[in-house]
């Protein structure tokens, strides 16, 4: 039943869901995971090009699809992102790497090729083709997900932004938001519980005033589920072995030391002013 897979998601009983058949996109939705153990049996080729199809049927700002995806199929340059982001294991044994770019330079091109200036190299347009690039990587993730094939994001792959951006040869105004495993799963990977619906969703108002006690009780049923091994926490060395480590610690100790601090840097040389 729907309501079951809803329950999963959230770890306890929402009440929603009614008496709906877990059947379809909605149970595929809801019971889907971050796969990164992934079988060495190949994507085929047409499968993977109907699935790229899938994500350019994604929604675009204004239709102006400012989005490009690179298949990464050279085995030195895969070994070299590898190496350079860290990944993990995922990154080596993926059959296919994709990567996902915003792209303002095609709309450049395009203004150039239709005799009018791009007046456009601004915030707004930056966001409008990370979103469209997002939606892309979801669409594809969603569709490929819907045959049994796994996906793991990489957001790591920004982390060494400029060696990427040069081994894929992206030109200014292009630079990549995310990697994407893609592979066969070796098993079905764990759902992540999610925040309750009432963190989330806000109705006619954001209200966010029972933020403390929702938190604290997401952390137990997270904990209670699935804990965080005390090797796993976060820069022990700094902050000290918590006797409790919740879902909340970890982000906070993740939220409190700056990310990828170069990044505004790169754009800007990178053909974006941001301005
Ligand atoms: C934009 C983005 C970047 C991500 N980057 C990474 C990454 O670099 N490495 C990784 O293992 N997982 C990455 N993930 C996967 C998240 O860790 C995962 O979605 C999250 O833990 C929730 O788990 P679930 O997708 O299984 O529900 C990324 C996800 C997104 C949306």
């Amino acid at each position: 039943m729907l309501a079951e897979k809803i329950s999963e998601r959230f770890g306890f009983d929402t009440g929603v869901g009614g008496d709906g058949e877990a059947e379809g996109v909605l149970a595929a939705v809801l019971e889907r995971a971050t796969q990164r153990r992934f079988r060495t049996d190949p994507v085929a080729e047409g499968l993977l090009k109907t699935l790229l199809a899938c994500a350019q049927s994604a929604p675009s700002k204004s239709d102006l699809q400012q989005y490009s995806i690179v298949m990464v199929r050279d085995a030195e340059k895969r070994r070299d992102i590898a190496e350079l982001c860290r990944a993990g294991r995922q990154m080596d044994e993926a059959p296919e790497l994709l990567v996902f770019c915003a792209d303002i330079r095609r709309g450049q091109r395009i203004a150039e090729l239709r005799g009018h200036p791009h007046a456009n190299n601004n915030m707004d347009t930056f966001l409008n083709a990370v979103v469209d690039a997002a939606l892309a990587m979801q669409a594809f993730i969603q569709s490929a997900e819907s045959v049994g094939l796994g996906c793991c994001p990489i957001s790591a792959l920004r982390n060494p932004i400029a060696q990427v951006s040069e081994l894929l040869a992206l030109p200014p105004g292009v630079f990549p938001i995310a990697g994407l495993c893609l592979g066969w799963p070796v098993e079905p990977a764990a759902i992540s519980m999610r925040l309750p619906p009432s963190v989330v969703v806000h109705w006619d108002h954001y209200d966010d005033d029972k933020l403390a006690d929702e938190i604290d009780a997401y952390d137990r049923r997270r904990h209670e589920r699935r804990p965080i091994p005390p090797g796993k926490q976060r820069d022990v060395e700094r902050l000290g072995e918590a006797a409790f480590y919740g879902w909340s610690e970890n982000a906070a100790r993740q939220l409190s030391q700056p990310e990828r601090a170069g990044f505004r840097d790169f754009l800007k040389g990178h053909g974006f002013d941001l301005a």
